[in-house]
């Protein structure tokens, strides 16, 4: 019995399935799903925000009402994120991406090494990048010959004689896996996260960590702000020809508005993290991600024989839920059924092919429901 009775199958293999709002559930890996109270939200600053009779968008950074809004941002970010004072936080532009440089740029000295843990496509991306600007990179563990199914044993990872940094990727977007708890480092050596598949989507143990970066566009709001949070001795370990617009420590001096910032994007981040504190802040986030995830882990281990899980269980994201079908043409028929029936977006990254469930925090609990119980019709129907 479908737990979507009022959902009529009409015509259609499968019933169809709709957010409260009427609009379909968006499984789009990022930019990705906005919870619908947000998006109202959105709607009305776009046209007059807090009562200055224009919008959002049209506000200058240095004007007051941005100002009080900035200031409410990073407030906010450090409340529901319990960042300690000992972090700073940084918006910045150009994407987790560009991080892969300005890391290295700001984080080694002459002569150092970092060491990285490769466990995805994108840390393969940063590994490459920061090799391409030059610095010595020691790859402590690579996913590559596991086809990245899997995360390393802590006694498999072999770090350098003394790294500057150990570089990780707290949740691997395009193969699905993700890390349960943080890896064993050298004593005293800082640890870098990648997490912009997974920021804010449980609690964060900060005592492990020198410096985390996200863009926001999955769990904290949408495309063009990259948040950072970096412990302050950290930034000082920058030399003085490094760019200035590309120095960790001209964004905290600047309020990280040197220049025009993403100022829309900082906006959306402060409502989502509005949204995260009336829902139980980290923890609650915590707890709504692993008993989404619950519902269509499920229906792939209980149709184990049609489908095939990407992850190994013990390494499974709660983010992306990443399995393949016994055929590609099964695929493609798999995504334009879901997508009739109002699930869509769940193409897989070009690099994998196959399926991908993309559920960061503000994609509801329903979706998944409606996922799971599509996954099972589909199987018995084609299985
Ligand atoms: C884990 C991870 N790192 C880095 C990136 C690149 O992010 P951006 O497109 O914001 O540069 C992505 C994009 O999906 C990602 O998932």
């Amino acid at each position: 019995m479908s737990i979507f009775a009022s959902n009529s199958m009409g015509s259609a293999a499968f019933p169809s399935y709709r957010t409260a709002g009427g609009r379909v559930f968006n499984f789009n890996a990022g930019p990705s799903i906005l919870p619908e109270e947000v998006i109202k939200q959105i709607q009305g600053d776009i046209w007059n925000f807090d009562g200055t009779g224009f919008g959002i968008l049209e506000h200058s950074h240095r004007a007051k009402p941005f100002d009080k809004l900035l200031h409410d941002t990073f407030a906010l970010v450090r409340e529901v994120g319990q960042v300690p004072a000992e972090f700073e936080i940084l918006f910045m532009t150009g994407g987790s991406s560009s991080q892969n440089y300005i890391v290295p740029l700001n984080l080694l000295r002459p002569g150092d090494t970092a060491d990285y843990i490769d466990t995805d496509f994108w840390s393969t991306r940063s590994i490459e990048d920061a090799k391409q600007a030059g610095h010595s990179v020691h790859v402590a563990w690579t996913g590559k010959p596991h086809e990245f199914r899997r995360l390393p044993a802590a006694d498999e990872v072999k770090f350098s004689a003394k790294p500057a940094y150990v570089h990780i990727t707290s949740n691997n977007t395009i193969y699905g896996t993700q890390q349960k708890t943080e890896p064993a480092v050298p004593a005293g050596v800082p640890v870098v996260c990648d997490a912009c598949s997974d920021i804010f989507s449980r609690p964060i143990d900060w005592a492990k960590y020198g410096l985390i970066y996200a863009s926001a566009q999955k769990n904290l709001g949408t495309t063009g702000a990259t948040i950072v949070f970096i412990r302050k001795e950290l930034a000082e370990r920058c030399g003085p020809t490094v760019p200035r617009m590309l120095q960790y420590r001209t964004m905290i001096k600047e309020e990280s508005r040197p220049n025009t910032p993403p100022h829309f994007a900082m906006y959306t981040v402060k409502l989502m993290a509005q949204w995260i504190k009336a829902n139980g802040g980290l923890e609650g986030m915590r707890k709504h991600n692993e008993a989404k995830a619950k519902h269509i882990y499920s229906a792939l281990d209980d149709c184990a024989g049609f489908y095939k899980p990407h992850a190994a269980k013990a390494d499974r994201s709660l983010m992306n839920i990443c399995f393949r079908l016994p055929t590609e043409a099964l695929e493609e028929t798999f995504l334009a059924e879901a997508a009739k029936s109002g699930l869509d977006g769940m193409r897989g990254h070009r690099a994998t092919g196959g399926i991908r469930a993309s559920i960061y925090n503000a994609f509801p609990e329903v979706g998944c429901q409606a996922l799971g119980e599509f996954m099972r019709a589909f199987a018995k129907k084609f299985g």
